[in-house]
């Protein structure tokens, strides 16, 4: 598949690290610009790209920058995607840490909602939970005990099934944590978030979650 990546740090490095291990037709870029993803090409085979680019003819497209630069991101950069293109959406709100106070968000819209309707493109959410490192050294193969599960949310049937088929393909079981109005049950703060638990510990975390957003997750 052809497969853009938007964020060439701790999540965006290792899938490309990944995916184009797979055999995928990577692309990818950061802020600062091609000239400085040199490494990143040659140890991974993937096309470094402006960002603008990252999406061309793309079938499933990851935005994996920090939440305060997605409305930065160029404007149109998914107008040349493939048709029906898979928009993953790894992001999380870190108010005090790093992105400042997003009122909306504060107001109890869910972090990708928050995402979707900046970049005016539906979103799966994926990968927030799970840790960069985890991406490249907790692969296991379908049916091993270990396998990590991963909620995969989101509307689109059709696009959450391209990311969950990814994400196995990847080395990760998934479950359905439902569409983006329920995406909360992930977010930061939550049982699930972090959780290296089976798939029935996945679901009752999601399940156990509450829509107070924790202190230290609040601006
Ligand atoms: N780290 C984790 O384990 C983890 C786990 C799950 C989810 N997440 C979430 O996933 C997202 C990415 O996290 P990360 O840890 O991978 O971040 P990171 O290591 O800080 O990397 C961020 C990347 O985004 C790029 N970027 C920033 N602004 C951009 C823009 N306007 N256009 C294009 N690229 C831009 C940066 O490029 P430059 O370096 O050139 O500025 C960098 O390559 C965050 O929302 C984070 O909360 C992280």
């Amino acid at each position: 598949m052809k497969i853009g990546i938007i964020g060439a740090g701790n999540i965006g490095g290792n899938l490309t690290r990944r995916l184009a291990a797979l055999g995928h037709e990577v692309s990818v870029a950061n802020s600062r610009g091609p000239q400085t993803l040199t490494a990143l090409a040659e140890e991974t085979g993937a096309k470094p790209v402006t960002a603008a680019e990252a999406a061309k003819g793309a079938q499933v497209v990851v935005v994996t920058v920090p939440l305060k630069a997605v409305p930065d991101l160029p404007a149109g950069f998914l107008d040349g995607a493939a048709e029906g293109v898979a928009v993953i959406d790894t992001g999380n709100y870190y108010p005090q840490q790093r992105d400042g106070r997003i009122a909306a968000i504060e107001d109890g819209l869910p972090e990708s909602r928050w995402t979707e309707q900046q970049i005016g493109h539906p979103v799966i959410k994926a990968f927030n939970g799970t840790y960069a490192q985890d991406i490249l050294d907790r692969a296991r193969p379908q049916g091993a005990a270990d396998r990590l599960v991963l909620p995969v949310a989101g509307d689109d049937p059709a696009a959450k099934r391209t990311v969950r088929d990814l994400i196995d393909a990847l080395g990760f079981d998934t479950v359905d944590s439902g569409g983006l109005d329920d995406s909360w049950r992930q977010q930061p703060g939550t049982p699930v978030y972090g959780n290296r638990g089976d798939a029935d510990a996945v679901v009752k975390a999601l399940a156990e979650a509450s829509p107070e957003r924790p202190a230290e997750f609040r601006a």
